[in-house]
């Protein structure tokens, strides 16, 4: 019998950050497998050639060929190394399908704030500033693209009104008088003494109101590009690692302990092979190209069971002035113009 290609999703060209472990690693997998193009940019050399050689290694295919796989240098947390790549990706000018915003980090338990290149909270210039600042840079190649899409991947703690976002001092952004004073901010609000719990939930408010403001400036100019946000679960993978690997309350023996209450005795977190999956499938399946913003949750339903559906983000997250004055305060801290340029497209 011949296969009917119409039914096959088309390859893309896929843009993924973070794809050097847990969730990003997992996606890149699928996508590998499924013969997709990959540009997977990672913090450093050793890392970049780390991850291709596990990558090869874990799905036997090769990362050379028809469905090649790049591992540029790009290090979020220094603006300069987010302009250099972005720069080698313009000037080779192929279009970019998918741009996946999925790298983050949080060092929960830190007394005092880490700092980026540019002298930023780092939570924050990792987790948003790093990103809008990639986002705007590659709009021209995102929109030469084929069906377009910005998958972001937040997480439910943005909303303080979530299981996760109540435990803790919640996200709030306040009037972003953190930021409105540049460099040696600790929190964005200029208000709470300097918390990384809080920051790591103000950041994934970042990616929220992120997410949905680049789609409403991206409408105001009829472009076709889809703007996803979504929330993976809690994922606490099974190898050593993951996610709360830098939370200083989690050292080796808590992390431990940990996982062992939540994951394996109260079944709480999702698994990385599904978030993974997750990933893949909301940066390929059509279903979820709509060309407008949406947020999908995998929310936990029950002890082992998971529900993946589009959902609401919070209330703050719906605020749509401070969605924009965000995006402007922040393209004032990435040293870019707020304003996206009318046709950029031309500019590849
Ligand atoms: N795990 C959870 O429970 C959970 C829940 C909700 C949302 N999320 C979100 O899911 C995303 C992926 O997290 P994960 O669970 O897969 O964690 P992970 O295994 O720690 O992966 C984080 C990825 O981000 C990369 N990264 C961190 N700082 C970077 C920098 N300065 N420059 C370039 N890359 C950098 C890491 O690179 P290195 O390998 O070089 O460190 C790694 O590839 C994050 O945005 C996180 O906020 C996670």
């Amino acid at each position: 019998m011949t296969k009917d290609l119409s039914l096959q999703p088309p390859k893309q060209r896929i843009m993924l950050t973070g794809a050097s472990s847990g969730i990003g690693y997992q996606a890149a997998v699928r996508l590998h497998r499924a013969g997709h193009c990959l540009i997977l940019p990672c913090r450093d050399y050793p890392t970049a050639t780390a991850t291709l050689n596990r990558l090869e290694e874990d799905t036997a295919q090769a990362c050379s060929g028809d469905n090649t796989i790049s591992a540029p240098i790009m290090d979020l947390s220094d603006l300069s190394s987010v302009k250099h790549c972005s720069d080698q990706l313009l000037s080779n000018g192929k279009p970019i399908d998918t741009l996946i915003l999925n790298a983050g980090l949080q060092y929960t338990g830190d007394a005092k704030a880490k700092r980026s290149a540019q002298g930023y909270e780092l939570t924050i210039a990792v987790n948003h500033l790093g990103h809008q600042a990639l986002t705007q840079r590659l709009l021209p190649l995102l929109e030469a693209g084929t069906h377009p899409r910005v998958v972001v991947t937040a997480s439910e703690v943005h909303n303080s009104q979530s299981p996760g976002g109540r435990f803790g001092k919640p996200a709030g952004l306040g009037v972003l008088a953190g930021l409105k004073t540049g460099a040696g901010f600790e929190m964005v609000d200029g208000i709470a003494p300097f918390n990384a719990d809080k920051a790591y939930k103000d950041s994934k408010l970042c990616n929220v109101l992120f997410a949905r403001e680049l789609a409403r400036r991206l409408s105001l100019r009829a472009s076709d590009i889809s703007v996803l946000a979504w929330a993976p679960g809690l994922v606490i993978p099974r190898s050593k690692g993951g996610f709360f690997r830098y939370s200083r309350v989690n050292n080796e023996w808590g992390q431990r302990l940990f996982a062992l209450v939540v994951r394996d005795l109260l079944r709480l977190s999702e698994s990385v092979d599904n978030a993974g999956y997750l990933l893949m499938r909301l940066a390929t399946e059509q279903a979820f190209n709509s060309a407008r913003f949406s947020y999908h949750s995998n929310s936990l339903n029950g002890p082992g069971h998971h529900l993946f559906e589009e959902a609401n983000v919070s209330v703050e997250a719906q605020d749509n002035s401070l969605a924009m004055s965000l995006w402007e305060q922040s393209a004032a801290l990435i040293g870019l113009p707020a304003e996206l340029p009318p046709d950029s497209v031309s500019q590849c």
